[in-house]
């Protein structure tokens, strides 16, 4: 072999063993970070994904993050709900498994699938109270579980068939039931403390580290009111700087209540409701009425910012077709949110949206709409509407 033919030989061979040694260290990097072994789905709950939304960021000039709460087991931040939920009853000796007892709940879906799932897998069995115009994925997956399914017509909470007063109403006829054993639990996600206390111990947290301990505005909508009551009194009590906003509907009374402290919507005048609960295409958020979870946390929302069906069906399109993020409305309504807060925010300020669950949940209704969009379609297509 000449000299140069020799030198030439030495430079591949140890350049192949840089990048074979590189190689090995990277992936011996990635398996440190993958999650242990576990025992039970319940397990799996919580310490969720955080990502950079980039097209947002790029085009507002902050850096907009989305907590991806969709990648629980169950599908969406319900699943920490139920799980403290549970284990409250359990502490207290109302649900012990294998005896037949029963958990009730009155939900629009996903606090239903989580429990449904959580039953499961713990030994109870799920009694799920909606509303019969409840999306089509939500009630197949309940069945999927085999949950007990009881549909009833949308109605204000002062009626007593209303999906929330016949979950409670039915777990108090179980309760009373001297013929079983079983015992019938009402999970009262609504009014629950374990609900926002959930939040505050978990998903705060989380957030705060995912972000580094920087956080300029977090933004999420009001269901039970849950994950804002918990995420913002974790948040402010450890950052002087975080703004909180309320992402709330059209047709929810919320947005007055934040803005101007009424509980108010047009669409409250005599004759112009269509729908009972909030007239809206958007599941999950957006509410009527002032809950105790919600209470829990008022103090700490800064301000509220109100989205459009139609913003929020074009904004699902644009974050799939230029993110690859497919999600459902009350994480589109949260990002819609975040965008009107970024036009008026400092550059490169810290922004936090949950995306509680999946598209998937959403094709039959929601995501129907959102395939009428052009693909193509701009920001500020999603913003002029
Ligand atoms: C899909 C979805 N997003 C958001 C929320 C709102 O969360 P919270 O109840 O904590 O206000 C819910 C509540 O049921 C939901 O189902």
């Amino acid at each position: 072999m000449s000299g140069k033919a020799f030198v030439y030989s030495v430079i591949v061979s140890v350049s192949a063993s840089i990048l074979t040694y590189k190689i090995i260290k990277s992936l011996n990097g990635a398996a440190k970070d993958v999650p242990r072994k576990r025992e039970n789905v319940a397990d799996l709950i919580g310490n969720t994904p955080m990502v950079r939304i980039k097209s947002l960021s790029e085009a507002t000039g902050c850096e907009i993050y989305a907590k991806l709460e969709l990648a629980n087991p169950g599908g969406s931040a319900k699943d920490r709900v139920a799980l403290s939920v549970i284990r409250h009853f359990e502490e207290i000796g109302e649900l012990v498994p294998g005896r037949g007892d029963v958990l009730f709940e009155g939900t629009s879906g996903s606090t239903g699938i989580s429990f449904a799932m959580l039953c499961n897998s713990l030994g109870y069995t799920a009694h799920i109270c909606l509303p019969d115009d409840t999306s089509l994925e939500k009630l197949q997956l309940l069945d999927s579980y085999g949950a007990e399914i009881e549909k009833v017509k949308p109605a204000s909470i002062v009626d007593p068939n209303q999906y929330v007063n016949a979950a409670r109403k039915g777990a108090l006829a179980l309760r009373n039931d001297k013929s079983t054993q079983a015992n019938g639990v009402f999970a009262d996600q609504f009014e629950n403390d374990n609900n926002w206390r959930v939040h505050y111990n978990t998903t705060g947290p989380e957030i705060w580290e995912q972000m580094d301990h920087n956080i300029d505005y977090f933004i999420t909508g009001s269901g039970t009111g849950g994950t804002i009551a918990g995420c913002s009194k974790f948040l402010k009590s450890v950052s002087r700087k975080v703004k909180i906003f309320l992402a709330d509907p059209q047709g929810s009374g919320m947005f007055n209540r934040v803005k101007y402290g009424v509980m108010y919507d047009t669409v409250e005048k005599e004759g112009t409701r269509r729908r009972h609960q909030v007239d809206t295409i958007i599941e999950g958020v957006g509410l009527n009425r002032i809950t105790h979870n919600f209470l829990q946390g008022e103090h700490c929302v800064d301000d509220a910012i109100r989205v459009t069906d139609e913003q929020a069906v074009r904004m699902a399109r644009f974050l799939s077709s230029n993110d690859g993020l497919f999600v459902g409305s009350s994480s589109s309504i949260n990002a819609v949110a975040a965008v009107k807060v970024a036009k008026n925010a400092a550059p490169g300020s810290r922004i936090v949206i949950i995306a509680c669950d999946s598209g998937s949940r959403h094709l039959s209704k929601f995501w129907k709409e959102a395939l009428k969009v052009d693909k193509n379609l701009t920001l500020e297509d999603v913003l002029n509407v």
